[in-house]
């Protein structure tokens, strides 16, 4: 080695290769040789199964599957793809790259694991190699922390061979295992949903944190059309089984239909920005702030949309666009358990997740909260209730349903969620919903109420039928006129009047205040940057500052 000159990082290489030496050129011709034989055989993977199968694939209105991943990804950014030639020379070499594209790409400039099944290979069953790749993908992703994006169109193992598949510790019990883990962790577990997902495929959107289905093409079933007809001799349509419009509207196993592959790339990206916080600001939660924005619509008009009568309802999303920056409002699940919305927004900047009723809430309302909440608590973002319910649904149909089991459960996921909680009484706030919604004895940081809200155990006009009842079967009948009745009837419509009545309420601070509806974007702009000065919950101990 010959030193020529020095700089600061070290002294400059001399070299003694001769490129016109017939060593080098001979080298030189090998190599390109080598590269050109790996270029044929990746572009023969990169092409996908047999002709038919691309043929049938495409003919149906899909899209190849590197190239839905080139739809996800920020435009410009590289894809780095993870063994292309996964199952080369096995299997007759029939499952180019086993079938499974996996990799990093950014999406927002967050960075996720790309584990998206290739339909035209097999159906995108999945062979010894493909479980293979698919749990080493998630291995990447859990130890460099990022999250997964799921494209499945899979028809679940390769069912030749399932005794590589099925049962040992890697196998798809395994990748069950290390999906659930990672969501537990915090870091995003996301599908769409392509194809027809059976048996293991269906797990992978089960599991998934968000799912969103395309109509026409996406299916989830744990037994397709022909299991079921074996079985249990049902003869079925595989939409009516499985489809996106059962799943998002009746099953909720899917929380958004799409109508394209497009549009379920950009519901995807947005989902995708509401995981941010985490991945980008290194853990720091509700700190993840942003410059403000008015709302579009103006908050004044929030004075005309509350009812004048108590009994006549409004829908929460248009107080929610009156309050929220830029009237921006990320709703999930909007199909679904319709009764009470949830969503994402940012108030004076700061991200929150919002439950807003939109009428009683019955079990599958409960279960898209308790989903929700946990989405929040994932993702570390605040959690806002605007409550106006009447209570969870009572009656046969409810009781049968689980109603009490699925109300447990989220005012189990509301007592122990770690993130900041804030509530609003917007209107009514009547029975269990009031704890459900986060009422004053589920402890949130701030609970404010508005001038038109109410707050008792149940309506004065059900108290009315349901207290003169009890007191009337009290009563000896032949001594009861109905001029008993009515006076007990207005007792009690009085006495409910005046007990649920805010001014009552907030006398004996059951609140920590009525505020003026248009105020309250400003009440809970203080309140959540009040929240960020402090510790994010599972931040390990670092405290953040404003
Ligand atoms: N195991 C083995 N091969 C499978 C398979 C599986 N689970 N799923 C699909 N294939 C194969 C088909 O035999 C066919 O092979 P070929 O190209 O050699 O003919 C190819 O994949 C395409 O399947 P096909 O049914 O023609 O395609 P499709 O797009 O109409 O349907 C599925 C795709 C996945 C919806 C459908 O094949 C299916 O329901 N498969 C069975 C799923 C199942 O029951 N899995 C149980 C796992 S425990």
């Amino acid at each position: 080695m010959s030193i020529t000159s020095t700089t600061t990082t070290g002294p400059v290489w001399t070299t003694t290769v001769d490129p016109d030496s017939e060593q080098f050129k001979t080298n030189d011709a090998a190599s390109r040789q080598l590269a050109s034989e790996l270029h044929d055989r990746m572009s023969h993977v990169i092409d996908g199964g047999r002709d038919r199968s691309i043929k049938r694939h495409l003919g149906r209105g899909k899209v190849m599957v590197r190239d839905r991943i080139d739809m996800i990804i920020d435009p410009g950014t590289p894809f780095m793809e993870l063994s292309t030639l996964a199952a080369f020379g096995q299997y007759d070499d029939v499952a180019p790259g086993a079938g499974i594209v996996t990799g990093i790409g950014v999406v927002g400039g967050i960075p996720f694991m790309f584990i998206a099944n290739d339909a035209t290979v097999k159906g995108g069953s999945l062979l010894p190699a493909s479980i293979k790749k698919h749990v080493r993908a998630q291995h990447i992703a859990e130890e460099q922390q990022i999250g997964c994006i799921y494209l499945a169109d899979s028809g679940g193992a390769f069912l030749p061979l399932q005794d590589e598949i099925f049962p040992d510790k890697d196998h798809f019990g395994g990748s069950f295992y290390r999906q659930a883990r990672m969501s537990a962790m915090g870091l995003p577990q996301l599908s769409v949903v392509l194809g027809g997902c059976t048996a293991g495929g269906a797990y992978v959107p089960a599991l998934s944190d968000e799912v969103i289905m395309v109509e026409g093409i996406g299916r989830i079933f744990l037994g397709g059309p022909p299991i079921v007809k074996a079985a249990l001799g049902e003869v079925i349509e595989p939409d009516e089984l499985g489809g996106a419009d059962m799943h998002t509207r009746v099953s909720g196993v899917s929380d958004y239909i799409v109508q394209t592959e497009a549009e379920a790339y950009i519901k995807l990206r947005e989902i995708c920005a509401t995981t941010a916080q985490r991945t980008i600001d290194n853990n720091q939660g509700w700190l993840d702030t942003i410059p403000a924005e008015p709302p579009v619509y103006n908050p004044e008009e929030i004075y005309g949309i509350i009812s004048a009568d108590a009994r006549i309802p409004f829908d929460s999303r248009e107080i929610i666009a009156r309050m929220v920056d830029g009237s921006e409002y990320n709703e999930f699940k909007p199909e679904w358990g319709e009764t009470l919305t949830c969503g994402f927004s940012r108030i004076w900047g700061h991200r929150v997740g919002i439950l807003a009723n939109n009428g009683i809430l019955f079990s599958n309302s409960a279960q898209k909260a308790t989903h929700f909440i946990e989405l929040c608590e994932q993702r570390q973002i605040p959690l806002l209730f605007l409550q106006n319910t009447s209570g969870y649904m009572v009656g046969k149909d409810s009781e049968m349903g689980g109603i009490a089991k699925h109300g447990a459960q989220m005012v189990t996921a509301v007592a122990n969620a770690k993130v900041p909680r804030f509530t609003v009484l917007i209107g009514n706030s009547y029975g269990a919903g009031n704890y459900g919604m986060c009422g004053r004895g589920l402890a949130p940081r701030f609970l404010f109420a508005w001038p038109n809200s109410r707050i008792a155990t149940m309506s004065a006009e059900t108290a009315q039928t349901v207290l003169v009842d009890i007191r009337v079967a009290g009563l000896k009948a032949a001594e009861t006129t109905d001029e008993d009745i009515a006076k007990l009837r207005k007792e009690v419509g009085d006495q409910y009047e005046m007990h649920s009545n805010p001014y009552y309420a907030t006398s004996r601070i059951w609140d920590d205040g009525l505020i003026d509806p248009v105020k309250t974007r400003d009440a809970l702009g203080l309140c959540l940057s009040l929240a960020a000065r402090q510790d994010a919950p599972n931040s390990g101990g670092i405290v953040y500052r404003m």
